[in-house]
């Protein structure tokens, strides 16, 4: 197993040419501790790369569309495929991959409608591989850990880290070891983890408290972490926004939502965007906006209430799991890109995230609850006149429909909220809703019930 840190053998090739950068003190190194945090201030680290900047952007433009054609292991990769603008690996023998990225950009033309804007887009990360955005950013970093020679690779999770980690250590030949909070996750994710083989640990705290342990465990035991703070995954993670503007050709959406846990996903996001512009590859950058739940909105209280100047870190609440997070790893980065694109944050009730997600389910491509706060979060957007109707606006979609059945059974069933102190409120989402009927096996059952829901919808469209 080894204890080395990831630079000597992590950035390992006498060609590798990517640093780590402080983002607070920006002190550059060639290596980083299995912390990946600065030893100079203490905070996160971020990779840089001086080749970057002098790449030809049309040239790019023309050999990433080309590589769309070819067959080669990473060609296949929607991540691989854009590989200048990421650190790479002494050898692709080091590269795992289960082709992720390549993910549909989807128009929602039932969300235009009923928000009036017509160019709306989701780009769905919950068709990749595990079923959620997670893998874009763990090809790279597990990668990067089979490359360091690790054994075992670990992270903290509410629950698609660990079911993107568990896969890609698969793949890779390591071990998984996952840390989850006992009860809090979906079985769905949970029992990705298991197939994949992790050794998975359910503890008896938040996704909070898991992760302060990771980071204890990781200066005790020769364990990789591959949370996002470990800068490899936001590299990988980057590629979504590489992806768009090529799937849009290169035109600049105005906006990009994004849903915000801990934070990760929107700083890749933010960076990949800055490069993109200092590269040339684009001439403007969007506006990129986070929404958080109103039970877990760490970022949003931080940027109103302590001007963004130190974290205001929350006890989460909130039935989309996957953001159940109150102490952003993350939060100083994703500030940083939410000023730098002039994005903005907003946070959204429980109703409004399970309305929307009816609302996507709506459309035919479904999210997890998660994904459906970018769909409510543009509703307010809209409404204070930050996001306008004729500009072109970017729903990302995080996570698949499958990645919590609970929630969309009970949703469907009119258990979300019983008991619940919305209860009486969440009787307006009636009409969202497609419970399953229960019939006898008889033929005029099922006809009388067709005929009711024809009835039913032709009264719901006349009025
Ligand atoms: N959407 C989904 C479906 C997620 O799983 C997560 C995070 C987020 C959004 C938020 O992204 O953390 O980069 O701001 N899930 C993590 C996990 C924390 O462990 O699976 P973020």
């Amino acid at each position: 197993m080894s204890s080395s840190t990831t630079s000597e053998k992590g950035s390992g090739s006498s060609q590798a040419t990517f640093r780590f950068r402080c983002i607070a003190c920006r002190s550059i190194t060639g290596s980083a501790a299995q912390d990946f945090r600065c030893t100079e201030c203490g905070n996160l680290l971020e990779i840089t790369d001086s080749s970057w900047n002098s790449r030809n952007p049309t040239a790019l433009k023309s050999l990433w569309r080309e590589r769309r054609t070819l067959n080669e292991a990473l060609d296949l990769s929607g991540v691989w495929r854009f590989r200048e603008l990421l650190p790479v690996p002494a050898s692709e023998e080091h590269v795992v991959t289960l082709r992720e990225g390549n993910t549909p950009l989807y128009e929602l033309p039932q969300s235009s409608r009923s928000t009036g804007v017509p160019r709306l887009y989701a780009k769905h990360q919950g068709m990749n591989p595990t079923g959620s955005f997670k893998d874009a950013g763990m090809t790279v970093a597990a990668t990067f850990a089979r490359q360091a020679g690790y054994r075992w690779v670990a992270c903290a999770s509410t629950g698609n880290t660990s079911a993107s980690m568990a896969a890609y250590a698969a793949r890779g030949g390591m071990r998984s070891l996952v840390l989850v909070p006992d009860g809090k996750i979906s079985w769905s994710k949970l029992s990705q983890a298991l197939d994949y083989g992790a050794l998975t640990c359910q503890l008896r705290t938040d996704f909070d408290g898991c992760l302060r342990l990771l980071q204890e465990l990781v200066r005790r035991a020769p364990v990789y972490q591959l949370n996002s703070i470990n800068p490899f995954r936001l590299e990988g993670q980057k590629t979504l926004a590489f992806e768009l503007l090529e799937q849009l050709d290169w035109e600049t959406p105005d906006h990009i939502i994004v849903p915000g846990g801990n934070l990760g996903n929107s700083s890749a996001i933010g960076k990949a965007l800055i490069e993109m512009l200092e590269i040339g590859l684009i001439s403007r950058l969007p506006k990129l906006s986070v929404i958080q739940a109103e039970g877990a909105n760490a970022l949003v209280r931080t940027l109103r209430e302590a001007g963004g100047k130190h974290l205001l870190s929350v006890q989460a609440e909130t039935r989309a799991t996957a953001i159940r997070i109150g102490n952003p790893a993350s939060w100083e980065k994703a500030v940083k890109v939410l000023q730098a694109t002039g994005g903005a944050c907003e946070q959204v009730s429980e109703l409004e995230i399970a309305q929307a997600k009816a609302e996507i389910g709506a459309e035919g491509i479904g999210c997890e609850p998660a994904s459906a706060v970018t769909l409510t979060g543009l509703k307010k957007l809209l409404k204070r006149g930050f996001v306008k109707p004729e500009e072109t606006v970017v729903l990302v979609l995080t996570g698949n429909l499958l990645k919590d059945p609970d929630f969309t059974m009970d949703f469907h069933r009119g258990d979300l909220f019983r008991g619940t102190a919305q209860e009486s409120e969440s009787a307006r989402l009636t009409s969202f809703r497609h419970p399953p009927v229960v019939l006898d096996a008889t033929l005029d059952a099922v006809i009388k019930t067709l005929e009711q829901a024809e009835k039913s919808d032709s009264t719901q469209k006349n009025g």
